[in-house]
């Protein structure tokens, strides 16, 4: 049989893997047993045209189908959907490490940060770097990201809470996407602390009247840590009530240490996620999953906190809550960008199945950041965002954990790595 002539000629064909994981599937965040479907084609192959995804198929088949496409040999590795990282502070300077030796004698995350270090010393580090600065630092972390596997990322301010440096943030957010192959999902965190010497009632009516309006052209999102030391469950209803009138999705970083009610009140509002969630009642849980507030759930987080408190990812999967996985890369609670090691530890920590821990970071986390139309599955018309693993099933992927597995990184359609010479 003549091969079919009526197609796009592909770009780029990606060919030989030992499977495609499309994640094709319903149109909405993926909950309950839906997780466990990958979408796989054994011996698949993916054609991409002008940054876009034309097909998936069969090898054999698309090789004949797009015969003069350039090729990418997957050599028998996994293909799957580039990570999306949908939560994390990546723009800072100044470094935390030696908070490590003061929780390893005994200082909690919440003590450092009440007695001024923790986000207030990235804070006073942030204000003091040049926009050029963490351009530069900005850059080298999405680098490192991208040969990791992720390939969106979404990035928070919160590491100024003056207009000056969150506007200083956001900008630099937006300038690093520009200039590097990863996108950027920016989103306003102002809430994220209450800056030292200022009143907090004064700071609050700050963010509302004066932060909120003039930021909103910088982020599509505003989100609050709601936790002892930073904001209550009352002053995060009022700022993601006036984030919501101003037209920002919403997020809140809730029930990391305590559960003081926020994934309810974010829930309430429609907000598109809420974060952490280590510890959260089920009847918020119940709430989130009526308004379909997707849980974002940190791994890295405890891990490196030295805490067994893991969210349970079970009982949100059970209830019908869609879960995602991110990272939280930050300087103070994990160091760490590696979306990789957070599939481990979903599984290792939080008793995910690999599948659910696929799915929560790719098409989930899409959704997450409201980019499922666009990314996050291996689907027609979406980009071209995939990678490939050097390994043959996903049943490698937790056992593996610190090694990385990313063979090639396809974004938007070109090979960036192995990066050409
Ligand atoms: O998500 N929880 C608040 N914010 C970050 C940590 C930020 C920091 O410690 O610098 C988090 O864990
Ligand atoms: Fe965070």
């Amino acid at each position: 049989m003549k091969p079919e002539r009526t197609k796009d000629p592909a770009d780029l064909l990606v060919f030989n893997a030992s499977k495609v994981l499309t994640l094709a599937g319903p149109d909405r965040p993926r909950s309950g047993e839906e997780m466990q479907d990958l979408g796989a084609i054994p011996g698949g192959a993916v054609a991409m045209r002008g940054g876009r995804i034309l097909e998936t198929g069969a090898s054999a088949q698309l090789r004949d189908h797009y015969a003069d496409a350039k090729r990418l040999d997957a050599a028998g590795g996994l293909v799957m959907p580039g990570f999306v990282d949908c939560h994390t502070h990546l723009v800072y300077a100044g470094s935390r490490e030696n908070e490590l030796a003061q929780r390893l004698a005994g200082a909690s995350y919440l003590d450092i940060l009440a007695a001024g270090g923790g986000i207030h010393s990235t804070v006073h580090a942030t204000r003091a770097a040049s926009y050029e600065e963490l351009t530069q630092l900005a850059l080298k972390r999405m680098n490192q990201m991208l040969q990791h596997g992720t390939t969106t990322v979404e990035i928070k301010s919160g590491y100024g809470l003056d207009l000056e440096t969150e506007k200083k943030i956001l900008e630099v957010a937006a300038a690093a996407g520009r200039r590097h192959p990863l996108d950027v999902v920016p989103t306003f965190l102002g809430a994220h602390a209450v800056p030292r010497g200022t009143n907090r009632a004064r700071y609050v009516n700050w963010l509302i009247k004066e932060a909120l309006p003039a930021l909103r052209g910088l982020s599509e999102f505003c989100d609050v840590f709601c936790e002892k030391e930073a904001f209550t469950a009352k002053e995060t209803g009022r700022i993601l009530r006036a984030a919501k009138r101003h037209g920002y999705g919403l997020k809140v970083h809730a029930g990391q240490f305590s559960d003081l009610g926020a994934a309810g009140v974010a829930a309430g509002l429609g907000a598109v996620s809420a974060e952490h969630l280590e510890n959260v009642s089920e009847a918020q849980l119940k709430q989130m999953r009526n308004s379909g507030t997707v849980a974002v759930l940190l791994p890295g987080v405890p891990f490196f906190l030295l805490s067994e408190r893991y969210a349970d990812a079970r009982r949100m999967i059970r209830l019908g809550v869609p879960v995602a996985l991110g990272t939280d890369f930050n300087p103070g609670s994990c160091p760490s960008f590696s979306m990789q090691m957070g599939v481990a530890l979903a599984c290792l920590k939080m008793m995910m199945t690999v599948e659910e821990a696929i799915t929560a970071s790719t098409i989930n986390a899409a959704w997450a950041i409201r980019r499922a139309d666009w990314l996050g599955s291996l689907e027609p018309g979406k980009q071209g965002d995939l990678i490939v693993l050097d390994v043959q099933d996903i049943s490698s992927l937790p056992c593996h954990f610190g090694t990385n597995l990313v063979r090639s990184v396809v974004k938007a359609g070109q090979i960036v790595l192995p990066p050409r010479h």
